[in-house]
Parts: C-alpha cells; sequence; structure tokens
C-alpha cells in the first residue's frame, strides 16, 4: 500500500517542470527559506527546478509599448525578463514565492508580472500549467492581509488560462511546512500559523 502510494506520488510530480520565481530581497529570509525547502524537496522527486530571484535581476517594469513577439523574442527590452518568459513556456508548473508588501506584490516581482503582459498579448498562455503562491507576511493577526495578493494572483492566473494549485499563506515567522504542499488539480488554501497548517 505504502509502495503503491509513493509510485502514485511519483509518477505525479515525476518529470514536471517547475518555475520559481522569489520576490524578497532578503536572499535569506523567510521566503527565500521557503523556496529552499520547496526547491529541494522538488530535486528529490525527480523535478526540473529553474529559480529566478527577481530581486537580485536586472528588470523594468512593462513599457506598454506593445511590441510584443514582434522582434523574435517576448519583450523588446533585453534585461532578464525573457530568460523567464521561455522557461515560462517550457514549464508545467509556476511558483510565485513572495513575502507580502503593502498588502501586494514587492516591486522586484511585479516588474515579471507587468511584464506577463508581453505573453498575454502574445497568447503565450498558462494553458495546462498550475501555478501557486507562497507568501509569508509580518502579521500575526488572522485578519486577512493576504487579501489582495490572493485576489492579484487568482485573477492573474485565471486570465493567463492557468490552472490555479492553490496558496500557502505563513503569518509571522514560517516554518518548513513546504513539503506538506502538494501540486495537486484542485485549488487548495492553506493558512499556516506558527508551523500549523489548517485548511481554508
Ligand atoms: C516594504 C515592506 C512592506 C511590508 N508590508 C507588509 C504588509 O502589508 N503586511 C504584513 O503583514 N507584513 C508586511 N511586511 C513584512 C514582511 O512581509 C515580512 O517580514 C516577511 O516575512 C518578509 O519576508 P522575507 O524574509 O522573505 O523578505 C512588509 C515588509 C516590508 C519590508
Amino acid at each position: 500500500m505504502q509502495y503503491a502510494y509513493k509510485q502514485e506520488e511519483r509518477k505525479r510530480v515525476m518529470t514536471k517542470s517547475f518555475v520559481v520565481l522569489t520576490a524578497s530581497f532578503r536572499p535569506k529570509g523567510n521566503s527565500a527559506q521557503l523556496a529552499d525547502l520547496l526547491i529541494s524537496d522538488l530535486a528529490k522527486k525527480g523535478c526540473a527546478v529553474k529559480r529566478f530571484d527577481t530581486a537580485f535581476l536586472r528588470l523594468t517594469g512593462c513599457h506598454h509599448c506593445d511590441r510584443c513577439y514582434q522582434t523574435g523574442k517576448a519583450c523588446v527590452f533585453d534585461d532578464d525578463f525573457n530568460p523567464i518568459a521561455d522557461a515560462i513556456d517550457k514549464a508545467d508548473a509556476i511558483v510565485f514565492v513572495t513575502p507580502l508588501y503593502w498588502y501586494s506584490w514587492p516591486s522586484s516581482i511585479k516588474n515579471v508580472i507587468d511584464r506577463f503582459y508581453a505573453l498575454y498579448c502574445g497568447k503565450h498562455l498558462f494553458k495546462g500549467k498550475k501555478a501557486a503562491l507562497i507568501a509569508v507576511c509580518g502579521d500575526e493577526a488572522k485578519e486577512d492581509p493576504f487579501q489582495g495578493l490572493v485576489y492579484s494572483f487568482d485573477k492573474s492566473i485565471k486570465l493567463m488560462e492557468g490552472e490555479l494549485a492553490g496558496h500557502l499563506l505563513y503569518y509571522g515567522m514560517p516554518s518548513v511546512e513546504v513539503s506538506a504542499f502538494d501540486f495537486s488539480p484542485q485549488k487548495e488554501t492553506r493558512v499556516i500559523v506558527n508551523g500549523k497548517a489548517d485548511r481554508v
């Protein structure tokens, strides 16, 4: 039984390729540690992972020049966005790992999300790709500081025709619950409070 489960679990994640987008400017911060854990977990399961630490990349925002995919690449600007666009095109799943800034996205990853405009206009949509959100915040209270972030994430993934895999939302100091997260087809939200995961 245990063996059958393991085989099934292996089959589910095997050969999957992931793009992991981190957002924090703190290379050893809470969300970076979660990204490390996630990636080592995925590697153990045989997945291929491409990680982009957006805070340390050269990225402008979208200039709305509407020249998307007209010059043989996603965006006319030659900063670090086009390699991300190519990796996403090839990936089975995208995981966004971010701290909450002002109830929303940090500028680092927001620049990438804004540049998804090129993917949208060029019809390089997220069809058949799963997308998950892992977010941390400083707030200890359970008054849903993540509402804006989750709304933006869900609407954007839906617009891009991706499949919502779920959210992992950490209040206060995060614990090491990342490997508990699975990329099952149903949309799932869990809230982690002091290391205890409650499905909501
Ligand atoms: C510019 C800035 C804005 C923030 N805004 C919020 C916020 O709106 N709500 C909240 O609960 N925490 C907020 N925080 C706290 C961070 O989300 C929190 O410390 C998080 O764990 C940092 O993650 P990191 O270590 O991965 O950078 C903010 C922190 C910064 C620096």
